[in-house]
């Protein structure tokens, strides 16, 4: 791929798609109307804080052009009240529920609507996860690019179908916080992620693929640089991967403060940019087309689609970023002191049977991974005792102890800590800009005392980290059952918490947790008890300290829940739903096993940190396999409640040739035009400050002050910049994600589960591929490198258990119950990225395809 020596990649391509014409259209024509000075008041930010969200740009009143408000985060609308705190992306992940990551999209796509929210700066799905240490890896779904791929994707298309526009980032490679960007590291410049064009392709680039697939209207270009030019400046992967080849229809926005330069090179710089010949006007003209396509695209313009949030008002944001107070400053970020109602705490949570806490509860319960379940220990029984011949006599109560500081609410409140910029008590989501407020709190403890039965338990709870000595028997060697609650927090590089400046700085429990982990795994019930340890996370934690400890009977990694925290604990822990999520990653036995690509840079190795990505496509299990290290629990391990069986495993082959067909490449004629707007450099005298503007400090306006540093042809294109659309340069795309040949199925994989056991249960099948072994490329002679087997597809299955009235799908009959699981194999799915073809090629020779618990427990295999 690119380095900072290679030529630009132009032209920037145009918007092609046919799902998206429409939307051009009419943006042309209204872009088409717009002076200059309106094209960048729409491009640009107005500055931090200049409006009521975390992102505004200006407006064009003139024509109805809203001023956008563009709000965080990945798992709720950031510093808004009255809306849902959902569990983060790695707890969806975990769930490997397509439906949930779907509803959840939608939910939260309706509350930004109803909240005024043109644009959610969400979902992540970079940070992919390649360094388990990586500080904000939790608030994407997972280590693997198809779960991550499935995630995002479901997720925009739920916020989308809601008239709200969704935002991939960060595009791309931005795998660790520090050094992510310079003016908060105090490095002269941001790190480099220096990643292949392979790798790129197949494992980071892939998530993105899947959301422009699935529609998005916009991406965030992230802050690091990738091989040396910063994401947000790097032609290759703005023009040529995202737009050529993946076909994106959508605006690229910049991430916050993003694009290096002395000062904001939007507003009046862009303008004098404009005028001065060195930004050409087809791409301003580009720019202000591709937002306002995705405004149109997503209906925005349409008030009977989408009426204007309540309570009635001007359609912009009804809630204020920047106080919790009902009046406030406008423009809190500049020296203007006007005020006016800015919070109308409109509730967008739900309510009945619709109220988004359900949605939350169910889905952080199947967030909840049960890697450990020894003797049946769980589920618990609200009695304590599982029968009435366990209990010993009819006055004897069961005895259970919590400990953990996680196992409570934070004294202060749950939102004592801005962005959630600090551990102390239960830990429900990282922190940083991906975090909310909470609108309440149902901690661990909370749900436990209200659920076990207090006639027959008798509960006592150190919800703190220490077990003082004279405390000891009382609290530990009395008990019948210990239950620990542990966790291990990260989140954003612009918050230290503890020591940690967002990236992890070890893979262990935080505050002394293994210590009490150990303690009470040692000698609960005097080393007779059973502990059951339950662990909130944003990432894989090692858990060799204490898992074979003789009382650990149970261990639940239950991720970050949000809000619904305890409930969805107590779900799962007494068994009123399956134990039925799955690990997003692998937990290692020791922190070494990642590999050393694993590794945070944490201190710069040069004035552009490099930040090499060596390891190619061998990331978390890939890695794993391929050095052959047995892993704690492998990816996409989690024990249920129930067994299930898989069987009859069929193949289906379609068509098999070596490269895809031929993008459809339009002739000439047919090429997206500019769509006929003014090329021409407009007069720079209609870019002053009009006389007697009230200018508000720090406010970033479209506007020059004076004409003076306005020079045409001071600044010339870069050697081999052109803005000719050609068709033989936009070469490798043709569709959204890629060439649509790519996405043809190829071959169908099927198979049947039935539930063996006593209970419910959804069981997630999970189909990995093995490329051909020692493959040689005919075409070019180079033999190509394939990881053992990678994830191709999963689904979720909830079966009946056998005997109650479930119907045989194959039979009929009444009886067991059997389900149909359906996989479908794409053209990309069995192909990979050659580097000197520069396309997906489908290597000859036999796949493996195996089905099965895990990347590690495959039970049905076959071949293509
Ligand atoms: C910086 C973060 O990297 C990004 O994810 C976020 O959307 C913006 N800040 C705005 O808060």
């Amino acid at each position: 791929l690119g380095t900072g020596t290679r030529p630009p990649s132009t032209p920037h391509p145009w918007g092609t798609d046919a799902a998206w014409e429409a939307a051009y259209t009419k943006a042309a024509a209204l872009v088409r109307q717009m002076s200059l000075l309106e094209k960048v008041n729409i491009t640009t930010g107005t500055g931090w804080q200049m409006g009521m969200c975390v992102g505004n740009t200006g407006p064009v009143a003139r024509l109805g052009f809203p001023a956008l408000c563009l709000q965080d985060g990945p798992l709720g609308i950031r510093f808004a009240d009255n809306a849902t705190a959902w569990p983060a992306g790695i707890t969806v992940g975990a769930t490997w529920n397509k439906e949930l990551m779907y509803l959840r999209g939608k939910a939260h796509g309706l509350e930004a609507r109803l909240k005024g929210i043109n644009v959610i700066l969400g979902p992540s799905m970079g940070p992919l996860g390649r360094s388990p240490y990586g500080g904000r890896n939790w608030e994407g779904f997972g280590a693997d690019p198809v779960l991550q791929g499935a995630g995002a994707a479901q997720t925009i298309k739920g916020i989308q179908e809601e008239g709200v526009m969704a935002t991939a980032k960060h595009w791309v490679g931005n795998e660790q916080e520090h050094f992510r960007q310079a003016f908060e590291w105090g490095t002269p410049n941001a790190v480099s992620s220096n990643i292949g064009d392979r790798t790129l392709h197949e494992i980071y680039a892939w998530p993105f693929a899947e959301a422009v697939r699935a529609g998005v209207a916009s991406v965030m270009c992230a802050y690091n640089q990738v091989n040396n030019s910063y994401a947000c400046q790097n032609s290759k992967l703005l023009n040529g991967v995202l737009k050529d080849e993946l076909g994106f229809q959508g605006f690229v926005q910049s991430d916050w403060l993003a694009q290096r330069g002395s000062r904001s090179l939007w507003g009046g710089e862009l303008t004098r940019a404009v005028l001065n010949g060195s930004v050409p006007v087809e791409r301003i003209n580009d720019m202000a087309t591709r937002i306002v396509a995705a405004w149109y695209q997503l209906g925005q313009d349409d008030r009977e689609r989408w009426p204007l949030p309540p309570p009635e008002g001007d359609g912009g944001p009804n809630f204020s970023s920047w106080t919790n107070e009902e009046v406030g400053l406008f423009h809190p970020g500049s020296d203007d002191k006007t005020t006016g109602v800015v919070n109308k705490f409109v509730d967008v949570q739900g309510k009945g049977e619709e109220a988004h806490g359900k949605l939350a509860r169910k889905i952080a319960a199947e967030g909840i991974v049960l890697v450990k379940n020894e003797d049946d220990t769980l589920p618990l029984s609200r009695n304590g005792w599982k029968n009435d011949t366990e209990r010993p006599d009819a006055n004897k109560k069961y005895r259970i102890a919590i400990f953990g500081e996680d196992a409570r609410a934070n004294q202060n409140g749950p939102n004592h800590c801005a962005d959630k910029g600090c551990n102390v008590g239960t830990l429900t989501m990282g922190w940083g800009s991906g975090a909310v407020e909470l609108p309440y709190l149902i901690s661990p403890l909370d749900a436990l005392q209200r659920e076990f039965n207090s006639a027959s338990v008798e509960l006592t709870i150190s919800a703190t980290q220490k077990i003082t000595p004279s405390h000891e028997t009382e609290l530990l060697h009395d008990q019948d059952l210990c239950l620990v609650v542990l966790n291990a927090d990260s989140g954003e590089g612009f918050i230290n918490a503890d020591g940690i400046r967002g990236d992890r700085n070890d893979l262990y429990t935080a505050k002394g947790g293994d210590d009490l982990a150990v303690q009470v795994g040692t000698s609960c019930g005097g080393g007779a008890g059973r502990t059951i340890i339950v662990i909130h996370a944003v990432g894989p934690v090692i858990l060799e300290n204490y898992i074979d400890l003789p009382t650990v009977h149970a261990v639940l990694l239950a991720h970050l829940p949000g809000q619904e925290s305890g409930n969805a604990l107590a779900d799962v822990l007494f068994g009123d739903v399956d134990a039925s999520g799955r690990l997003p990653y692998t937990i290692a036995k020791n922190p070494e096993d990642y590999g050393p690509a694993a590794k945070i840079l944490y201190y710069p190795n040069g004035v552009v940190p490099q930040q090499n990505f060596s390891e190619g496509l061998y990331i978390d299990y890939r890695h794993f396999d391929k050095q052959d290290i047995v892993p704690r629990y492998p990816f996409g391990h989690g024990l249920s409640y129930t067994r299930f069986h898989l069987s009859s495993l069929v193949v289906q082959i379609k068509t098999l040739v070596r490269t895809p067909l031929p993008k459809p490449r339009p002739d000439a004629d047919a090429l997206p035009k500019p769509p006929g707007y003014e090329t021409a450099i407009s007069d720079p005298k209609t870019a002053l400050f009009p006389e007697g503007f009230r200018k508000l400090k720090k406010y970033i306006y479209p506007y020059l002050t004076s004409l003076s540093s306005i020079k045409q042809g001071r600044y010339p294109y870069p050697p081999g910049y052109t803005t000719i659309q050609d068709p033989a340069a936009l070469s490798a795309g043709g569709g959204p994600g890629g060439n649509p040949d790519l996405y043809a199925t190829i071959a169908t994989v099927r198979c049947q589960l039935t539930n063996l056991g006593e209970r419910l249960g959804a069981a997630v099948v999970q189909l990995y591929v093995s490329y051909p072994a020692n493959y040689t490329n005919p075409d070019t002679g180079e033999a190509i490198d394939f990881p053992v087997r990678v994830l191709r597809g999963f689904e979720k299955v909830e079966v009946k258990p056998a005997g109650e009235g479930g119907v045989d799908h194959a039979s009929g009959k009444g009886g067991r119950e059997r389900k149909n699981v359906e996989f479908k194999l794409s053209r990309k799915d069995l192909s990979y990225w050659d580097v000197r073809q520069q396309n997906w090629v489908l290597p000859e020779g036999e796949f493996e395809v195996a089905v099965g618990w895990s990347s590690r427990d495959l039970v049905l295999f076959g071949k293509i």
